[in-house]
């Protein structure tokens, strides 16, 4: 046999047959007489490590027998294929180094709420659902890195204290910079309209700031954003641009994230089928739709088959008593029904949500009115009416930002779009084509009530060959969480930092 392999539970399928050192944490352990079975986890994956009594001093075997949940430990053992164990190997376990033995760990396989879990946050990390969230997070930013890089953008990087407001004031975070008023970028945007006519194709990609006072489950007051931003383009080419982006990110968490997918539950099938063209609404063609009996049909159905499923979980959870008030249940049955009693309940609740808010959310789409900005539900109801992201293109001038280009054509509305990914997600990418004409731009300035001085440097890229041009923000954060299919952006970053908490 060959040395022992100091190696990772995401290498064992080149180490079958071999005696290899894993170092990790236990995930979790049960023991049978003389067997214990420790499941390990190492950062990579879950493997299976069998320890036996007669191959161990009966101290170790007994210290091994009694550890507690993420205690640290070094593991070595023959590595055999075993399909039938989480990762598809085990260890036949040789020898064991406890490296520091845990036995309060506060974070158990019971229900804990989201302050609690938030507030140990540290420690939360640990969990599968956080882990394979982290990594979905990871593949989507380095796709973001290669589709970019790949396709002739350069990489510029923008600053974090700005001088002017890109999004509107009222989610301005004000910093004292050394007695002189500055902000957190909102967004990188502007100053990269200026190296985009250095470069051509240019992006930013770091964290913006809002003081966002809505307590949602899509706001963060720091996010990831990735900004491409292009001369000479048009809002076609634009669209385009969305959805290769958006497909190419998909399609490289489907190869190399399938097993963390399968672990969240998420839609696989609907993630396959995210591929160009997207569907391309008109922000009026939107205020048809939310207006329309279409609308008022699909809210009522909805709204049934909400009450219907709640009918079958209560039943479930009823069969669930039942069968505890009977008793004489073995002990896996009763950890699986604990288990299920736990996700049946955060399902009703959030059900109980959505059957309340469903009425409200009809009566503001029958209200909407030509003119407004989209809500969050108006958003939703779209997105739940399509199987792939649509871009909503041309809002009216008055409830979008400064630099958007009027539409020639029509000036009550802009040259812009978002993108909502589809069930119910929400927007992922705001962009427009940006207002080139100097003109134009000051009088937008003006109207915003902002100093035009204050956005003389702005103003000089549309005198000094200025050209058409723009981009858009894509949010990693709402990414992961469809992608994923997490309903809360609060577990798709690793610390968050909402209006009304910091955890940690
Ligand atoms: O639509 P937004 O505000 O667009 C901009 O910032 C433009 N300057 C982008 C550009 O054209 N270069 O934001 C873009 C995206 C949103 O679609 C959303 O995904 C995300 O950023 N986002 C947020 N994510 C989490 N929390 C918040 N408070 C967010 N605000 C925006
Ligand atoms: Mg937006």
């Amino acid at each position: 046999m060959a040395d022992k392999i100091k190696t990772t539970i995401s290498h064992l399928n080149n180490c079958v047959d071999h005696e290899v050192t894993l170092s990790g944490w236990l995930y979790n352990s049960r023991s049978s007489g003389k067997l214990v079975f420790l499941i390990l986890r190492d950062g990579t994956g879950l493997c299976q490590c069998i320890v036996e009594k007669e191959k161990m001093p009966e101290d170790v075997f007994d210290a091994v027998k009694h550890l507690g949940q993420e205690s640290s430990l070094r593991v070595t053992g023959l590595c055999r294929a075993e399909p039938r164990s989480p990762g598809g190997h085990e260890i036949a376990v040789t020898s064991v180094d406890i490296v520091c033995p845990t036995n309060d760990y506060p974070i158990t396989p019971k229900e804990h709420g989201v302050d609690f879990l938030m507030k140990n946050r540290h420690l939360h990390f640990r969990s599968q659902r956080q882990w394979a969230i982290g990594k979905v997070r990871h593949t989507v930013i380095d796709a973001i890195r290669r589709f970019f890089n790949d396709n002739d953008f350069t990489l510029i990087d923008t600053p974090i204290f700005t001088t002017i407001a890109g999004e509107g004031e009222q989610t301005l975070f004000e910093v004292d910079y050394f007695g002189r008023p500055l902000h957190l970028a909102q967004t990188g945007q502007l100053y990269l309209e200026s190296a985009a006519m250095a470069f051509g194709k240019v992006y930013c990609f770091g964290p913006t700031f809002r003081a966002e006072k809505s307590k949602t489950r899509r706001h963060l007051t720091e996010f990831w954003m990735v900004e491409p931003e292009v001369a000479y383009t048009d809002l076609p080419g634009l669209l385009e641009l969305g959805e290769n982006f958006v497909s190419f990110i998909v399609q490289k968490v489907l190869e190399d994230n399938r097993a963390e997918l399968e672990m969240l539950g998420a839609d696989i099938a609907h993630l396959e089928n995210i591929k160009a063209p997207f569907y391309r609404l008109t922000y009026t063609e939107v205020a048809d739709i939310l207006t329309s009996d279409r609308t008022v049909k699909f809210m009522a159905d909805q709204l049934a088959a909400f009450n219907a499923r709640k009918t079958e979980i209560e039943k479930q959870l009823a069969d669930i008593d039942a069968q505890t008030k009977a008793g004489g249940m073995k002990k896996w049955k009763q950890e699986k029904n604990a288990r299920l009693t736990i996700e049946l309940r955060s399902e009703l609740s959030e059900l109980e949500t959505k059957i309340e808010n469903n009425p409200k959310h009809a009566q503001l789409a029958a209200d909407f009115k030509w003119g407004k900005d989209l809500g969050g539900s108006d958003e939703t109801i779209i997105s739940l009416m399509h199987d792939k992201p649509v871009f909503i293109t041309h809002y009216p001038k008055k409830a979008k930002a400064f630099y958007m280009k009027t539409d020639r054509s029509n000036d009550k509305v802009v040259e812009n779009f978002d993108l909502i990914a589809p069930a119910g997600f929400g927007e992922m990418i705001g962009g427009s084509v940006r207002e080139d004409d100097y003109d134009y731009l000051v009088e937008r300035v003006k109207e915003e009530g902002y100093e035009p001085e204050s956005y003389d440097w702005y103003l000089d890229l549309r005198k000094y060959g200025s050209v058409p041009h723009g981009g858009f923000g894509l949010g990693v954060e709402r990414t992961v969480a469809w992608i994923t299919g997490e309903k809360h952006i609060r577990q798709c970053i690793p610390f968050p930092r909402m209006m009304d908490k910091v955890y940690i």
